[in-house]
């Protein structure tokens, strides 16, 4: 079920009705409604935070508690490193379908290129092409896949990647920090862990309101980083029952806390259930780097804050079956981390 290219013929017909297997049930669509007001999402100065974090970390608690998602500015990454993201993202998505279909996941797997993130018979079709790959450990990478990619675009993203690592890795320890975990039992977990990323290339739709970028979902993740490449905005999270756009400082990164370190902070955090919606005019492209335990990692709630008053509310689960399951679902809200009770 890989529909590449039929994005670009709709939109360069404009009355060509979008095809129903983009279009979300009723149900879903209801909801496509946003909030007009923006959430006002949290930003740290990510330099303060790593080297002084005392100052910060209440903050940065109360965030992840109540929104489960924030900002960093003064990452330090070179904004070489990041201009030439775009130009190579933009390079990549406008070759013809031909090429990029060269990547194309194949059949039960995930990594590549294509428009499905699970290949459920049922599931829509979200208005997004996107490249899936494996970063971290080398050995997992899917072979020949990130090999084939053209040469100037793997050395822009082996220097994101590098850089980006370091920043999750500091992220990671101050927020298990801010739970009360100690560093060793943090590193234990997350020290080259699995690391994954995701570019995607949101075409611009001429009839926005009835179809996905990408479907309501949490990320399975530790934590997310991610990167609004060109700048334009479409993202939204959902509070209290409402749909709220995102909108973050252009040099900022957004930090997403995900399912996994829901679970390790036994439910302290909360990971944000969110969504990305798309426009008639700009084309939108993000990338986005996935922080996981590594594959041999038991998940499950820190043992440091469970007693008999706090109980563990979240089972164990070795990460590689923990994957395995995320995979095998379709995207839907938060129902991966309920299925972790
Ligand atoms: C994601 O939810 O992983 C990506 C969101 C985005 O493209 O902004
Ligand atoms: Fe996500």
């Amino acid at each position: 079920r890989y529909v590449l290219g039929v994005m670009n013929k709709v939109a360069e017909k404009p009355d060509m009705p979008i095809p129903e297997m983009f279009i979300p049930p009723e149900l879903e669509l209801a909801t496509i409604q946003s909030h007009h007001e923006t959430a006002p999402i949290p930003i740290f100065d990510l330099k303060t935070l790593l080297s002084a974090p005392n100052t910060q970390l209440h903050h940065l608690y109360d965030a992840c508690k109540e929104w489960g998602i924030f900002q960093v500015g003064n990452h330090g990454v070179r904004g070489e490193v990041l201009e030439n993201l775009k130009v190579e993202m933009e390079k990549f998505f406008n070759l013809p379908k031909e090429e990029k279909s060269k990547y194309q996941v194949q059949a039960g797997d995930f990594q590549g290129y294509g428009n499905v993130i699970r290949c459920k018979e049922d599931e829509k079709v979200d208005w997004g092409e996107r490249f899936f790959m494996v970063i971290n450990p080398r050995e997992r990478r899917k072979a020949d896949l990130f090999e084939k990619l053209p040469e100037s675009l793997r050395d822009t993203l082996e220097a994101y990647f590098k850089e980006l690592r370091k920043i999750g890795m500091g992220l990671l320890r101050i927020l298990g920090e801010g739970v009360g975990m100690e560093i060793e039992e943090v590193d234990e977990i997350f020290e080259n862990g699995m690391h994954t990323t995701r570019m995607t290339y949101y075409p611009p739709c001429p009839n926005p309101e009835v179809v996905l970028g990408l479907t309501p979902h949490s990320d399975s993740t530790g934590i997310t980083i991610l990167h609004q490449v060109n700048g334009i905005e479409g993202l939204q999270i959902k509070k209290q029952g409402l749909w709220l756009p995102v909108s973050f400082h252009p040099n900022a990164f957004l930090v997403l806390l995900g399912d996994i370190f829901e679970i390790v902070s036994n439910g302290v955090y909360n990971s944000m259930e969110h969504r990305v919606v798309v426009n008639k005019e700009e084309g939108r492209l993000s990338i986005a780097m996935f922080m996981n335990p590594k594959y041999e990692a038991e998940v499950g709630p820190s043992k440091s804050l469970i007693s008999a008053e706090n109980p563990p509310l979240f089972r164990r689960m070795i990460m590689e079956d923990f994957v395995k399951d995320y995979f095998s679902r379709n995207l839907n809200g938060k129902s991966h981390l309920e299925n972790m009770r």
